[in-house]
């Protein structure tokens, strides 16, 4: 009788032998949750496409920001939804814009709860693009101008600082953005206050429902000439150098379940904290599916979580958030 000459079953014959051996674990001090906020009074309004995803008025935020606080989570993402928008989006760096307000008015209620501010321009623009439109009359085609959107991005994280962010975080994929919104928080008296970048942000169609959330769907054309084409791997350690160089204090993949190896890539790569963002139609298709019953909805977002961790990512942002809190305490 010839005997396996390795067994790895020995290490999984019990629950405590599996914890003991385990190479990662999803702990609270992962998870970053995002937060729509909006003008009006006493809204509390579900997305449609995200069930237990809300828009929430300011007068209605701080029930919302209890719950994150009392399940101990670190860190909301804020992202806004403004009722007026303009060519420049100059409701994104208005000090009084809806992030802003919103900011000022966690940071009196939880001071210890990070607030991270999503840095672009696209909620607040009404074409919808992430910087400012130059319409090319000899090439009838419309395209985002580069470095005059770098100025409104500085504003704006400024402003968000200025309000109390302490995490900025741009979505914008300008070339050259954390560099200018460095120089920006820099000049500002902001330097101590670090940059979460959207490094390797992919034109992706998994930002669907978010859009729909934000109303933050582009008026024509699409966003392909700034943020990256999905079959490219090799690119995303260009763009993961440039704000590396420029001084991004984390780095940020997204989406993340169909870019994993990316999240891999850029954790052997750099030693910088690594940050997955677990996206609204990654949110959505497992919503959707459990609700018909067909899936498991905790252990599959359990393992989705940890298989981010295993990627390599540090820290997760995901409207799992809350329920993950629940869940892990729990068990
Ligand atoms: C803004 C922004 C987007 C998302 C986060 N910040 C949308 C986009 O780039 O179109 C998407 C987040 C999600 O899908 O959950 N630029």
């Amino acid at each position: 009788m010839a005997f396996p000459l390795i067994r790895n079953r020995r290490l999984r014959t019990s629950a405590a032998m599996r914890r003991l051996v385990r190479e990662n674990d999803v702990t609270l001090n992962d998870l970053i949750y995002p937060i729509f906020v909006t003008h009006g009074e006493n809204i509390k309004e579900e997305i449609p496409s995200m069930p237990g995803v809300y828009h929430f008025s300011l007068d209605r935020l701080q029930e919302e920001i209890t719950e994150v606080s009392a399940l101990g989570l670190p860190a909301v993402l804020l992202f806004g939804v403004p009722h007026e928008k303009d060519a420049h989006g100059s409701s994104a760096y208005d000090p009084n814009g809806i992030v802003q307000q919103a900011t000022r008015l966690i940071k009196t209620w939880d001071s210890e709860l990070l607030v991270i501010a999503d840095t672009c321009l696209c909620q607040f623009t009404d074409h919808g693009h992430c910087g400012v439109v130059h319409y090319d009359e000899a090439k009838q085609r419309a395209d985002v101008v580069n470095d005059a959107s770098l100025e409104l991005l500085a504003r704006t994280a400024v402003s968000q600082a200025e309000a109390g962010a302490d995490i900025i975080a741009p979505s914008n994929m300008m070339d050259g953005f954390v560099h200018a919104i460095r120089q920006g928080l820099d000049e500002a008296g902001y330097e101590h206050v670090p940059i979460l970048s959207y490094s390797v942000k992919y034109a992706s169609s998994f930002y669907g429902p978010f859009r729909d959330a934000a109303h933050s769907t582009p008026q024509f054309g699409d966003r392909k000439t700034y943020q990256m084409d999905p079959a490219n791997g090799r690119e995303a350690l260009r763009e993961a150098d440039a704000d590396v160089a420029e001084g991004a204090d984390m780095l940020m993949v997204k989406p993340a379940l169909a870019y994993m190896d990316v999240i891999r890539m850029l954790r052997d790569r750099y030693d910088l904290p690594i940050c997955a963002y677990n996206v609204s139609a990654e949110y959505s298709m497992v919503k959707a599916a459990a609700a018909q019953g067909w899936i498991d909805e905790r252990s599959i977002v359990l393992e989705t979580m940890v298989g981010f961790k295993r990627a390599g990512a540090d820290m997760i942002i995901t409207y799992f958030a809350k329920d993950i809190a629940r869940w892990i305490a729990r068990s």
